[in-house]
C-alpha cells in the first residue's frame, strides 16, 4: 500500500520508514511532486494536522497523513501549544526559547508536554492518532544537542534536557516516535 506523508523532513521521514512495515511504501511531498504551499491556518495541532492531510489528498487522491506538534506548558495556559514553531514571531529556536524562559518567570509550576498529532486521511475514513511526553520546561537552556525546544525540556523521569541527551535516548521518551507508533500498529491492523 502506497501512503503519502505530508512533509519534506529528511528526519521524520527516516524515523517513519524505520517504524512501518515492509507492506507500506512511504511516499514524501517530493516524491509525489508537490512542491506547493500547504495551508495551515487551524487553531489547533487536530485541525493543522487533519487540514494538512486533507489538502493533500483532495489533490492525489491516495491515502495521506500529516503531523503537527505543540509545546503545551501548563502555567501559560498550554503555550505556545499550535504556535510552537514561531511563538517568538520567527522560527529562530534561540528566540522562541528565550521568549518561553521570559514568559515563564513568575511560574512555580513548569509542568509542560510536548503533544504529537498525526491525521490520516484516505476516501473511506478520516482518523487521528496522538502521542505524549510528559515533562517540564528547565529554569535555563542546557545542551545543544537536538532541535527546536530540545535544551529547555527535560521529560519525566529524567534529570537531563533533550538537549543533553543522545538521538537514541531521546528517541525512547519521544512524543513524535509515541504517536508514529500507536499510528502505524493501526496501518499494520487494518491494512
Ligand atoms: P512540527 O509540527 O513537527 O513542525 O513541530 C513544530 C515545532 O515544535 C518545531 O518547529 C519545534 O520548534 C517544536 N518541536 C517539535 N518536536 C520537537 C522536539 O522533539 N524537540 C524540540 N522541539 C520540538
Amino acid at each position: 500500500m502506497k501512503i503519502i506523508f505530508a512533509t519534506n523532513n529528511p528526519n521524520k521521514l527516516k524515523e517513519i520508514r524505520q517504524a512501518l512495515g515492509g507492506n507500506f511504501e512511504l511516499l514524501s511531498l517530493a516524491d509525489i511532486g508537490f512542491d506547493g504551499e500547504i495551508p495551515e491556518t487551524g487553531r489547533t495541532l487536530e485541525a493543522n494536522a487533519m487540514q494538512k492531510a486533507t489538502y493533500i489528498f483532495e489533490r492525489f487522491r491516495q491515502p495521506v497523513f500529516a503531523d503537527d506538534t505543540g509545546l503545551e506548558v501548563l502555567c501559560l495556559n498550554r503555550a505556545p501549544g499550535v504556535d510552537t514553531a514561531h511563538y517568538s514571531g520567527s522560527r529562530d529556536p534561540e528566540r522562541n526559547m528565550e521568549k518561553l524562559l521570559n514568559a515563564m518567570s513568575g511560574c512555580a509550576d513548569r509542568s509542560a508536554r510536548f503533544r504529537t498529532v498525526i491525521a490520516f486521511v484516505t476516501a473511506e475514513r478520516k482518523e487521528m492518532f496522538e502521542g505524549l511526553v510528559e515533562g517540564k520546561i528547565a529554569d535555563s537552556k542546557r545542551g545543544d544537542d537536538g532541535f527546536g525546544y530540545d535544551p529547555v525540556f527535560i521529560p519525566e523521569n529524567a534529570d537531563k534536557t533533550f538537549g543533553e541527551m543522545t538521538i537514541e535516548e531521546k528517541a525512547k521518551t519521544n512524543h513524535r516516535v509515541r504517536a508514529l507508533s500507536v499510528f502505524t500498529d493501526f496501518l499494520e491492523k487494518t491494512f
